[in-house]
């Protein structure tokens, strides 16, 4: 059944797909007795999928990840899918358009995305007033949050806290994102000094806040060794809560699609099936280096039940799921729930 929707909605561009099915499911959950019959559909839980980490209680371990809801305006509607956590953003203090479109691309044959978005969203305000309006959330909510393309890289530390404070109230944890390869120079943010700078930043001001969030920070899949060393040293040393590994690549080299239609693609990051052997390298990395107790989010590539059971039973606590979600179609969380129960001690 989705097979024949999907191949409609891949006749439309990747970007105006993604709006056009959210804002159709959205419209189909608010129509009285239909709504029923659509959480009756996805509707799957069972205790033995709880998962209790970050001092949050997950109803299960299926994440959607950040870039997908990018301005909140989903949340209802990916719980009602199923997902057990809605990742918010990439939000940054100020709104932006990002980069010019076509900036989303599918790469069919490798069940694969190309991205160079470029933290389009409408700012943390914004974000901040439709997170206010959420009734009865039944859903945990984490905030990604980022710096402004205009930012200098110097004073990047500021955009987070900005995002921070703002957003501190109404997520119930957040994400240092340093690893989207779409804003100029930001993936140098995760080299030692300037993350610590901004990791100190937040964390000074949490013990300022009633509320004392968990931070994350979310990690890139093309680090080096020695960045990895580091990464490691920084979770072992500060008093950060958790890791999300990992973003997209700019890595292209394992692609069966053809040269010249990446290299008309232009600039961006890869996602989807591609990228999962590349994230589950970083889990191997992370989990041999990391001497400390922290919640491991692990994200990318999953597509079906047994690619999310490799990542739990390389020691994430959590997974998430984008790219997958596209290709699979709206019934994957609840496969992957089933698969989950049937293979989990
Ligand atoms: C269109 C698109 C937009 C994304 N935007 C963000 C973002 O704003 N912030 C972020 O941290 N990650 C973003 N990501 C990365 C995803 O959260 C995820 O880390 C990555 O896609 C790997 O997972 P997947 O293989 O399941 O897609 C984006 C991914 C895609 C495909």
């Amino acid at each position: 059944m989705y097979k024949i929707l999907r191949s409609i909605l891949f006749l439309i561009p990747a970007e105006s797909a993604h709006y056009l099915a959210m804002y159709t499911f959205k419209i189909f959950c608010r129509i009285p007795f239909v709504n029923l019959f659509v959480k009756f559909l996805f509707s799957f839980e069972n205790n033995n999928l709880f998962v209790s980490q970050l001092g949050l209680k997950f109803k299960n371990p299926i994440g959607i990840a950040a870039g997908f809801d990018k301005d909140a305006n989903f949340i209802k509607e990916l719980d009602i899918l199923g997902f057990g956590f809605v990742e918010v953003g990439t939000v940054t203090p100020l709104p932006q358009s990002g980069n010019p479109k076509p900036r989303l691309f599918r790469l069919k044959i490798d069940e694969a995305l190309i991205n160079r978005m470029g933290f389009n969203n409408q700012g943390a305000d914004q974000m901040v007033a439709r997170l206010k309006k959420i009734k009865n959330k039944e859903i945990i909510i984490g905030g990604n949050i980022g710096k402004n393309k205009i930012t200098p890289l110097n004073e990047a530390h500021l955009d987070y806290l900005k995002c921070f404070k703002k957003l501190n109230p109404y997520v119930d944890y957040f994400v240092i994102n340093v690893s989207s390869p779409n804003t100029p120079g930001l993936r140098s943010l995760q080299d030692k000094e300037p993350l610590l700078k901004i990791i100190h930043t937040l964390l000074d001001e949490r013990k300022q806040e009633e509320l004392k969030r968990p931070i994350l920070l979310k990690i890139a899949p093309d680090l080096t060794e020695e960045q990895l060393d580091d990464i490691a040293e920084i979770l072992n040393t500060t008093k950060l809560d958790g890791l999300i590994a990992t973003n997209t690549t700019i890595d292209r080299s394992k692609l069966k699609t053809h040269k010249a239609e990446i290299a008309a693609i232009g600039n961006g990051g890869l996602s989807g099936k591609p990228v999962e052997s590349k994230s589950n390298d970083i889990l191997d990395a992370i989990m041999s280096k990391v001497k400390r107790k922290i919640t491991i989010i692990g994200v990318g590539g999953i597509n079906d039940g047994a690619s999310t059971l490799r990542k739990l039973e390389k020691g994430a606590h959590l997974v998430q799921i984008y790219t997958g979600f596209i290709y699979g179609g709206p019934f994957i969380v609840k496969r992957i729930k089933k698969f989950l129960i049937s293979h989990l001690r």
